[in-house]
């Protein structure tokens, strides 16, 4: 009788065991998931295109006061001869980059994103070119 007690309290951890064992297995492959490891961390920076990558940037937040036709303090950045002309005397990076000295851009509003900054400063480090 003692035996048979034994050996079922030792079925009984063995089924706990297994138990958790699941458990486990399933929580580990919910977390594997790698856009959930992962969310939004990565920034691809690698050939950047002024079209493409960059006037989405400027236009977006940048145009309501500087483009063409809403030229704010004479500054117009639409159209790539015009916003180089900004990269060139080193107040594009200045001012997204909020670096003190310079007014912070995009005026009144939140900080670009990290990753944008980072698309911007590598465009600028390739020479900033018109492609
Ligand atoms: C809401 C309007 C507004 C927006 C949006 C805006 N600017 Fe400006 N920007 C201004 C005004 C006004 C000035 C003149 C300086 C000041 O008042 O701060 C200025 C000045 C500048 C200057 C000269 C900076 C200096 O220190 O003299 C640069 C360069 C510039 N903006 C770039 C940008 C860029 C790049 C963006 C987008 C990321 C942007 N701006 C978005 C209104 C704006």
């Amino acid at each position: 009788m003692k035996g048979l007690q034994i050996i079922k309290n030792q079925m009984k951890g063995i089924a706990v065991v297994a138990l958790l064992m699941l458990m486990l297995l399933h929580t580990g492959c919910y977390y594997d998931v790698e856009s959930e490891l992962y969310p939004t961390t990565e920034c691809l920076t690698q050939d950047m295109s002024y079209q493409v990558d960059i006037v989405p940037i400027i236009k977006q937040n940048c145009y309501a006061c500087h483009d063409a036709a809403n030229n704010f303090a004479g500054i117009t950045l639409e159209g790539h001869g015009n916003l180089k002309r900004y990269v060139e005397n080193g107040e594009l990076l200045s001012v997204v980059q909020h670096v003190t000295g310079f007014s912070p851009m995009p005026k009144n509003a939140a900080k670009l994103l990290d990753c944008e900054i980072e698309k911007i400063e590598a465009w600028i480090e390739k020479g900033a070119p018109d492609n």
